[in-house]
């Protein structure tokens, strides 16, 4: 058997390839990777697998209703994982076409292309055959300070061009079950963090900048506070969902960690002083740079995930003072992968690797 997951040469979709193929003994079962590789897409992450027989990279658009079609046909997998996405919410304030194109119009052609493809199957692969669609906490809105932790039952409130455009493709993927009957999955996951996170979110930013001596910058009064998961957490509770979950359901994942950014950077700027000291003795912290905030800023997301507690039993398996410890680390650990995002040499890499190895599209 195979599975579809697209976006997989992002943070969390690579993050998920590899946690999937270090299962014991699921592990066997290959992935069929289709990414489009935007700015965001860096195949060089999964360069360990080159060569592994479980891993296939396909460049392609999960819009491309013929190219996921003519996939579904030939790999018949028994279930689709879809990460792909424009994720970041500042590039979505200042260019939200591609937020409406990948998010609502992309999801909607890949349930299109998935749905004739599983109303065709046999009896046996069609009950069991699943579409798990990766969603955020975002779609939630904002909270204020007292109100409780997002529930499944929230209302939909999106505020940002990102957020909103996740929200159309949770009510599309909801439409199709309703509808044609296809068996979904929806996951609704609060702020992850880990190795291979883009550095232009958050917790990375703030650890090359503070590296590099730049300023660390904290939109308006720092005091926003995000719910923190660290991204294997995240893997693992997909996992759990894909095999378990009940159809049609939505699961909200989370950290159970709200924290304001500002600690995050204090945290952040602490380790780095633990383990990177800076040669004249002086912190990280001297670097934080207060700057002017983002329009339509949310000011609290916070997940109640005691659903997924109580019907299929996860729990993340890291604090936040674990996973930001082996997240600092990473990035210590790996200047070369930072330094080659940020110079843009892994789009180089992407046509000697891929273009010109005749990948499999
Ligand atoms: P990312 O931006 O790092 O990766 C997105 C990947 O999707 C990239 O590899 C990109 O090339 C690919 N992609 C974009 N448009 C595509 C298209 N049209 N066809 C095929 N591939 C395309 O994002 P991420 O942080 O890994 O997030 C993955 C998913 O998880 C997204 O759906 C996001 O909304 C959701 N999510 C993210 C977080 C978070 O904190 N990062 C939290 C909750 C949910
Ligand atoms: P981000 O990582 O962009 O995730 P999201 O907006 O999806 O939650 O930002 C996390 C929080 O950090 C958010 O409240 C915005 C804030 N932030 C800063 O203060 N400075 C920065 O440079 C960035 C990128 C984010």
């Amino acid at each position: 058997m195979t599975i579809l997951v697209t976006g997989a040469a992002g943070f969390i979709g690579a993050n998920f390839v590899f946690d999937w193929l270090a299962q014991s003994p699921g592990g066997q079962e290959p992935i069929l990777n289709l990414d489009k590789l935007t700015y965001a897409g860096n195949p060089e992450t999964l360069a360990p697998l080159q060569g592994d027989s479980r891993h296939t990279f396909v460049r392609g658009d999960i819009g491309d209703t013929a190219l996921v079609a003519s996939l579904l046909a030939k790999h018949q997998p028994r279930a689709v994982i879809n990460f792909a996405a424009e994720s970041h919410v500042d590039r979505s304030i200042h260019g939200p076409e591609d937020f409406i194109q990948t998010n609502i119009v992309g999801t909607f052609r890949l349930l299109d292309a998935v749905h004739r493809y599983w109303r065709d199957l046999q009896p046996e692969e069609k009950s069991a055959f699943r579409i798990l669609h990766v969603s955020t906490d975002e779609v939630y809105g904002s909270l204020s300070p007292d109100q409780p932790a997002f529930s499944e039952s929230h209302r939909y409130e999106p505020n940002s061009p990102y957020s909103a455009s996740k929200a159309a493709s949770d009510h599309l993927v909801r439409a199709w079950h309703h509808t044609y009957g296809l068996p979904v999955l929806t996951t609704n996951c609060s702020n992850n963090y880990g190795p291979y996170h883009f550095p232009e979110k958050l917790i990375p930013l703030m650890i090359v900048n503070a590296l590099a001596g730049k300023p660390l910058p904290v939109y308006g009064d720092g005091r926003q506070v995000r719910d923190w998961l660290y991204v294997k957490d995240h893997c693992s509770a997909i996992r759990e969902v894909l095999l378990h979950g009940r159809v049609g359901e939505v699961y909200n994942i989370g950290g159970w960690n709200e924290k304001p950014n500002i600690e995050i950077v204090n945290t952040v700027c602490k380790l780095l002083d633990e383990l990177r000291p800076k040669a004249d003795g002086s912190s990280y912290n001297a670097q934080i740079s207060y700057i002017k905030d983002r329009p339509g800023h949310d000011r609290r997301y916070a997940i109640d995930a005691s659903k997924l507690e109580r019907e299929l039993g996860w729990r993340p398996s890291e604090t936040f003072e674990t996973g930001i410890r082996k997240t600092v680390q990473w990035y210590l650990s790996n200047p070369e992968w930072v330094a080659r995002v940020q110079s843009g040499a892994y789009r180089d890499w992407v046509q000697t690797q891929y273009a010109a190895a005749g990948v499999d599209a």
